[in-house]
This record gives C-alpha cells, sequence and structure tokens, in this order.
C-alpha cells in the first residue's frame, strides 16, 4: 500500500511543514506563517526576492479589433504604464476575450513570442471554451540573457547584484502580476478565477508568479523540470551544475552554492508548489521530456500534497503507481498530467489546464 508515498519518503526531502505544525490541530493561519517562511526561502536560496511594490499600474489601447475570430472576440493591445518610485516602466499586453461570455475566467499567458496565435497557442479553442487571455511577450520584460540593464531589470534590481538579488525568472514573474494590478481594475472579467501559465523557463516563472501573488487562483506549470515543478534530489536530466552553467542570470547567485550539493538544499522543489496552497495548481509533463523528468514531476505534486492535506484538502489525487501516458488527476487542488511526446506547450496540454479549471472554483 501507499507505494508511491514510500517512495517519496525515501527521497528523504526536506520537511514541508516544521516541527511546530506536525500534529497541532490545522489552522489556515498557521499555514500562512508557514507558507510565508516557504517563499522567503525560495526567494533568499533560488530566484532573488522581488522588491515590494509600491507603483500605480495605467493601459493604454494601442490597437481593438472586436471582431476576431468570426466575430467571437475582441483582440486588444494594450500598453501597460508602471509608475514606481524606481522609475517608469512600460511593456505591451494582448487581451483575448470571448464576446459572448459574461465576465469569462481568464489565463495570464507568459509567452516566449509576441505572435498570436503561435505554435504554442491554440486560440480558437480556448475561446470556445470561453476563457480570455491576457498574454505578455517575456523578452519585452527583462531579456532572456544576463544583461541587467535593460528592460526592467535595472528598476528591479538596483546597483550591486549580491547573492539574494532578483534574477530574471523573478522579474518575469513580477510582471505577471502587473497585469493581475491591471486585470483586477476591469468589470468584465472574473477577477477571482484569474490564471498564470506558463511553458519550461515559464512554467518555473509561473509557479513562482503563483507563490508570490496569491491573487492568482489558478496556476499552471508546462514541462517546467529542474528549478521548477520537479523534485531535484535525484532526478534525470537537468540538475542545478546544469541549469547555473548555461542560465545562471535566472536565478540569484546564492543558488549557485548548491552545485553538486543538492542533498544540502533547505528545500526542494515541492516547496515552490505547497507555497500555492490552497489555491490549484496544475502541472504538464511528458513522456519522452527526460531534461525536465516527468516521474520527479510527479513526486513533487505527491510532496506538495501534504500542504493541502494538513489544511483539511485533498491535495493531489493520484493512483498508487507512477503516471502512465494518458494519464491526468485532476480531482484534487494539485492536477498532474502526462502526455505522449517531447518538450512543448500542444494543444493536448491546454486541453488538460482548461478542463482544469472549468472544473473548480476558487477555495
Ligand atoms: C532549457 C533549460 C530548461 C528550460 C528550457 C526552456 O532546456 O535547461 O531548464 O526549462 O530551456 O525554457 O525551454
Amino acid at each position: 500500500m501507499a507505494m508511491i508515498q514510500d517512495t517519496v519518503k525515501n527521497l528523504r526531502l526536506p520537511a514541508l511543514l516544521d516541527e511546530r505544525q506536525r500534529g497541532v490541530p490545522e489552522t489556515a493561519k498557521a499555514w500562512e506563517a508557514r507558507r510565508l517562511e516557504l517563499v522567503d526561502l525560495l526567494c533568499r536560496e533560488v530566484y532573488g526576492y522581488v522588491p515590494a511594490f509600491e507603483g500605480m499600474v495605467s493601459a493604454a489601447c494601442v490597437e481593438k479589433d472586436e471582431g476576431a475570430y468570426a466575430g467571437k472576440a475582441t483582440v486588444q493591445t494594450l500598453n501597460l504604464t508602471v509608475t514606481m518610485p524606481q522609475g517608469v516602466f512600460s511593456f505591451p499586453i494582448v487581451m483575448t476575450l470571448p464576446n459572448f461570455i459574461e465576465r469569462p475566467q481568464m489565463i495570464v499567458s507568459l509567452a516566449f513570442r509576441k505572435q498570436i496565435p503561435d505554435r504554442y497557442y491554440p486560440q480558437e479553442e480556448i475561446l470556445d471554451a470561453g476563457i480570455g487571455v491576457a498574454q505578455l511577450c517575456y523578452t519585452d520584460v527583462a531579456t532572456d540573457d544576463g544583461d541587467f540593464s535593460t528592460g526592467v531589470a535595472p528598476l528591479l534590481t538596483q546597483g550591486e547584484r549580491t547573492g539574494t538579488t532578483l534574477g530574471k525568472i523573478g522579474m518575469w514573474a513580477w510582471a505577471a502580476s502587473r497585469v493581475m494590478d491591471y486585470l483586477q481594475t476591469l468589470d468584465c472579467i472574473d477577477r477571482d478565477t484569474i490564471a498564470v501559465l506558463g511553458h519550461s523557463r515559464l512554467g518555473k516563472t509561473a509557479l513562482l508568479a503563483g507563490a508570490l501573488d496569491t491573487r492568482f487562483a489558478f496556476v499552471y506549470s508546462n514541462d517546467a523540470g529542474c528549478a521548477g515543478d520537479a523534485i531535484t534530489r535525484g532526478k534525470r536530466g537537468e540538475h542545478i551544475r546544469d541549469i547555473c552553467k548555461n542560465f545562471p542570470y535566472w536565478f540569484c547567485e546564492n543558488y549557485q552554492k548548491y552545485i553538486d550539493r543538492e542533498e544540502e538544499m533547505p528545500f526542494d522543489q515541492h516547496f515552490l508548489l505547497a507555497a500555492i496552497a490552497p489555491r490549484y495548481v496544475c502541472i504538464g509533463s511528458a513522456v519522452d521530456d527526460i531534461w525536465a523528468d516527468p516521474e520527479y514531476q510527479y513526486y513533487s505534486c505527491v510532496a506538495a500534497g501534504e500542504a493541502y492535506q494538513f489544511l483539511g484538502l485533498e491535495g493531489f489525487c493520484h493512483l498508487d503507481r507512477l503516471p502512465a501516458v494518458g494519464d491526468s488527476f485532476h480531482d484534487g487542488q494539485i492536477g498532474f498530467h502526462l502526455r505522449s511526446g517531447g518538450h512543448f506547450l500542444s494543444r493536448y496540454d491546454w486541453l488538460q489546464y482548461i478542463d482544469f479549471m472549468k472544473n473548480k472554483k476558487r477555495p
């Protein structure tokens, strides 16, 4: 019995709940305190600290088509301007809203490219599900390289980079929250069920955005793997050594301490998933994406389930075996699916996320 739980126990992961909480009466307040500790630890050791936001966001419409997709949708390009004590920063978003749905659910989509739709984006099917999308292109916020002198980077980091200075993933997550700020001003959408979604490096970003900003009711991470949705200890494919060599600027410098010392980390990626509890989080994996490692993505869902159970929720409802291609476990607050094929944000993945979103209410 409970073979998978035993496997996860044998990974010897740092405990999600601290000693004080084991066996004490469950309370949402106790969890929130612990959740903030998890977020703090992840910021300090992995992603860097995001400066507190003291600013305002305004939007200017650049282009609007009220009859897009054969009249089904209104597509608007907006320029968001963020005014902060450190300075002013603007970036574009594209909003696609279904015309015939009252107050649609929305997904903040972190995108690799500006084009809509593109190969990662079955726009008509999303619209047909009655869901709107606000898309930002990540390089409009901060370049995907080690340059911290352009985009929003100088406003969020200021001066020398220290061990805990924010990396690029944190900057893209910051931008998702600014889109959320704007969406909160709209009466024409369902402001209580807004999701954030991303693939791969942007899946890591979506998870961090969801952990930092509790206004996101749903978080979707597709094939995010290392430093995202997969347990690091013992996984196949990418490790901290690889990711810190190829993409050091995604993280704060403290993360480098754990190169070849993953067993010493006082955290693992189940902390990031759990930091979203009690809200919804759904993970997509692909059987051939060994670099991300679907098996260890699954284990982080299993391990993060403990936080939800502490709160008296179901958490992750799954079978007591490793996932098989075609499985999708959507009954609890944590969702997971495994599809055939490799690293990609596919139509299949989107349909899974839509299904997950449609059948849940905000906790
Ligand atoms: C690389 C990187 C991964 C990342 C991926 C992506 O493969 O090693 O960690 O998820 O790029 O963002 O496409």
